[in-house]
C-alpha cells in the first residue's frame, strides 16, 4: 500500500486529479469508478478545471459509482445521481450514457444488484476505483459487521453513518436506512484503486488501517490491503494520529 501525505485538503485533491488526468490520458477509453462524499468534491473540481483549461478530453470515459440510497432518484438532491450530474459530469464531455450510478429507485433491487457487476465486467472492468473513507473504517456503504458483501448488495447503514450523513439532510429521519452498494469484491476487482482521507474526522480510521496486518470485516478498508495497486492519499489532519 503506498501512502501519500499531503499538507492539506486543497494538495490532496491536486494529486488525486493528478492521477485520474494521467489514466484518462493514456486510456482514453478507460473505466472509472468513482466515489462520492465530500472528500471527492475538490477532485473533481481538478478534473472539471483540466477538462476547461487543458482539453483533458472525457468522450470515450465510462463511469461506475460505488453506491446509492435506496428510495432516492435522480432529481433527488442528496441522491448520488444528483451529486455526480451536479459535481462532475455536467461540467465535463462525458455522454450522460457513459456514466451509471446505482439506481436507489429501481423496482427490483436484488436484480439490479446481480447485474451492475456483470456490467461492470462486461465493460472491461475498472480501470481505476476511486476511495473516501468513513470515520468507521467503511468503504463505499460496506458498513463494519461480522460479514461483508462480495458484490453489489442492498446493505442497511449504521446509526454511525446515518448521524455523520445527516449533515447533508433536513433531518436525521431524513437520511435512508438502507443503500445499494458495490460489494468488497466488485471494490477489490479494480485495477488500481485510490483511498482519499482527509481532516481529523478521518484520523481513527486511517490509522486503523495503516497499522493493521490483518483483515476484519470490521474495518471494511483493511480489505485493501489484499489489493497489490491501493494508493492512499490523506491530508495531515487525517494522518497526524500516525
Ligand atoms: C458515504 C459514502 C462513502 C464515502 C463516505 C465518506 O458514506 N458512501 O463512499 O467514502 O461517505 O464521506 P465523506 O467524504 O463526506 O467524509
Amino acid at each position: 500500500m503506498k501512502v501519500l501525505i499531503k499538507k492539506n485538503y486543497d494538495e490532496l485533491s491536486k494529486q488525486a486529479s493528478e492521477i485520474i488526468a494521467e489514466v484518462v490520458k493514456q486510456s482514453p477509453d478507460a473505466i472509472l469508478g468513482l466515489a462520492t462524499g465530500s472528500t471527492p468534491i475538490g477532485t473533481y473540481k481538478e478534473l472539471i478545471r483540466m477538462h476547461k483549461e487543458e482539453d483533458l478530453d472525457f468522450s470515450k470515459i465510462k463511469t461506475f459509482n460505488l453506491d446509492e440510497y435506496v428510495g432516492l432518484g435522480g432529481d433527488n438532491p442528496n441522491s448520488y445521481r444528483y451529486f455526480m450530474d451536479h459535481e462532475l459530469f455536467d461540467h465535463i464531455n462525458i455522454k450522460k450514457e457513459n456514466t451509471n450510478v446505482p439506481d436507489g429507485k429501481t423496482k427490483d433491487l436484488l436484480d439490479f444488484c446481480k447485474n451492475y457487476d456483470k456490467r461492470i465486467e462486461e465493460a472491461g472492468g475498472l480501470d481505476l476505483q476511486l476511495l473516501g473513507i468513513g470515520s468507521n473504517g467503511h468503504i463505499a456503504f460496506n458498513e463494519p459487521d461480522e460479514e461483508l458483501s462480495v458484490n453489489t448488495s442492498i446493505v442497511k447503514l449504521t446509526e454511525e453513518t446515518i448521524k455523520s450523513n445527516a449533515r447533508f439532510f433536513n433531518s436525521m429521519e431524513e437520511v435512508p436506512k438502507e443503500a445499494l452498494s458495490m460489494g468488497i469484491g466488485s471494490i477489490l476487482k479494480a485495477k488500481r484503486i485510490i483511498l482519499l482521507a482527509s481532516g481529523k474526522g478521518k484520523q481513527e480510521a486511517v490509522k486503523k488501517l495503516l497499522m493493521s496486518d490483518k483483515v476484519s470485516t470490521y474495518l471494511p478498508a483493511s480489505f485493501l490491503l489484499l489489493h497489490p495497486d491501493v494508493t492512499i492519499i490523506a491530508d495531515e489532519d487525517a494522518y497526524s494520529l500516525m
